[in-house]
């Protein structure tokens, strides 16, 4: 639990609407004289963003999960080090597309990495810095696949979009299987429902946790 701020993550396979729900949530607390962040993984930092291209060129993609792993991991303790942590030290909200649940899903499980191994990178580039809150958005692999396909456009499909129907659906459970362990920390949304929807829900629970509205 971070100290000061509040740590919102938003986290689901391909297409799942997460990066206009993080921008529509951010805008939100904006509108109401509150300092929120809004920023994805990987990325978020220069370094990040450098690393984040090699990653979703497919550069890495010969390497081991494992070192696939390590290197997202890389790219998240400068983007904790550099803009979360300092945001949740002044006390803003920082809501973010993606964290550490994405790696035990993508790189863990479906890259079949030891749960040991995970944890412990989890640990070394985490530590306490866990969500407060973490926003699964569900939604059936094919729907997420063709709502990604039409958002491309003409641009060549990414490492990961590329993958199996297979790789999605597991990918689905595995999201799944994480917000069920720790139902403290994740919400599972249906992610077919509308943008305006979805977001009414998400501000509903973020108002009833972290702003003392009534439930
Ligand atoms: P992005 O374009 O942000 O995908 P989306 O719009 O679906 O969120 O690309 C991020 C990709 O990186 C996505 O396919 C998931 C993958 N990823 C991992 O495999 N491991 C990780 O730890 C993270 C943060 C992302």
């Amino acid at each position: 639990m971070s100290e000061a701020g509040r740590f919102i993550t938003f986290e689901g396979g391909e297409g799942a609407g997460k990066s206009t729900q993080v921008t529509r949530l951010a805008d939100r607390l904006r509108s109401l004289g509150l300092e929120a962040i809004a920023t994805r993984e990987p990325g978020g930092t220069p370094n990040a963003e450098a690393l984040r291209g090699l990653l979703l060129n497919g550069f890495a993609e010969p390497l081991a999960p494992a070192s696939e792993a390590m290197i997202f991991s890389a790219a998240r303790i400068d983007h904790l080090e550099k803009l979360v942590r300092p945001a949740l030290a002044r006390g803003a909200f920082v809501v973010c597309d993606r964290f550490a649940d994405s790696t035990r899903a993508y790189q863990g499980a479906l890259g079949h990495i030891s749960g040991d191994f995970i944890d412990t990178l989890e640990r070394l580039a985490v530590g306490e810095t866990m969500p407060d809150l973490t926003f699964m958005l569900d939604l059936p692999a094919e729907d997420g696949l063709s709502r990604a396909n039409l958002r491309r456009g003409a641009n060549r499909a990414d490492r990961f979009e590329s993958e199996a129907i297979g790789f999605h659906r597991g990918l689905r459970d595995s999201f799944l299987k994480i917000a069920a362990a720790q139902p403290q920390r994740c919400v599972v949304m249906d992610g077919a429902r509308t943008v305006d929807e979805i977001a009414d829900d998400v501000w509903r629970l973020v108002e009833r946790r972290f702003l003392g509205a009534a439930a």
